[in-house]
């Protein structure tokens, strides 16, 4: 049978690929999974026997504990540069092998304001700096409107934004909640060491790593504690992105942040 497709077919069939997000090749060729025979996923998933005699019992090797040992290595930073590169050495989750680029943080970090994302995109990963694709756009468009500006230099008018993992999970999913606990030591560090008056997080995963729950559409515009300061989870600005009827929401949220701010000026 004739299987080549011509030009059309291959650049739409690579559009659907992008479509459903698959982005990024892992293997150097396709793999049909469909012509593999029955058994051999589970062949291949198949640990490989001890080279000792089969009922030699082993002994449970001892798992390493990386949320351990992000909690030891973030308490251990003693500011922001030291704690980025604590972060960027740190061989923990797997997802660091897929990003090109580590992305720790953008804006002012005097800034009373400190956004937090979920992760980077494909143009954050490219970039090396969180939220500069249309997500980011908007970021800051709704940020400007209570005027506030990741590249204000003074604390007043100034926005400090980072992600809650700083590598970019393949094909744009979510952190895993596994990756979420071992990133987050460093996040909260990040929070205590830059010191912002208030704490945005900005969608499910971020509420999750900072609240320990999800339910955007319940928690946002409700007021909570991180790291002992004022916390209001708001929408995602992609989620704003697809659904622009909950934009209204958001703008209450940013009023309510803007006359938090108001009250409690230094
Ligand atoms: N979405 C996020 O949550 N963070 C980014 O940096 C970009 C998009």
């Amino acid at each position: 049978m004739e299987s080549a497709l011509d030009w059309h077919q291959a650049k739409a069939l690579l559009e659907w690929y992008v479509e459903l997000g698959v982005t990024d090749a892992v293997a150097e060729a396709p793999i049909n999974r469909y012509d593999l025979p029955a058994e051999a996923p589970q062949q291949l998933a198949r640990p490989k026997q001890a080279a000792t005699a089969p009922d030699t019992p082993q002994p449970d090797r001892p798992k390493f504990d990386w949320v351990a040992e992000a909690r030891s290595r973030a308490a251990k930073a003693e500011g922001l540069t030291a704690l980025a590169e604590t972060m960027q050495a740190f061989d923990g989750a797997e997802i660091k092998k897929g990003g090109r680029n580590f992305v720790f943080a953008d804006g002012n970090p005097q800034a009373r304001v400190m956004v937090i994302g979920e992760g980077p995109g494909e143009e954050e990963d490219n970039a090396g700096l969180p939220f500069v694709g249309r997500a980011g756009h908007l970021l800051d468009a709704m940020f400007a409107a209570i005027d506030l500006s990741r590249t204000a230099p003074d604390a007043a008018s100034a926005l400090y934004i980072t992600n809650v993992v700083p590598w970019r999970p393949p094909g744009n999913r979510q952190p895993t909640p596994e990756e979420t606990e071992m990133f987050r030591p460093f996040l909260m560090r990040h929070i205590a060491l830059a010191n912002p008056d208030i704490v945005v997080p900005m969608g499910n995963a971020a509420c999750l790593a900072l609240l320990g729950r999800q339910g955007i559409t319940r928690i946002r515009g409700q007021w909570s504690t991180v790291e002992d300061r004022p916390a209001l989870p708001m929408y995602h600005p992609s989620y704003l992105l697809r659904t622009p009827a909950a934009k209204r929401e958001a703008w209450a949220d940013l009023l309510a942040i803007r006359s938090h701010l108001k009250d409690t000026q230094p």
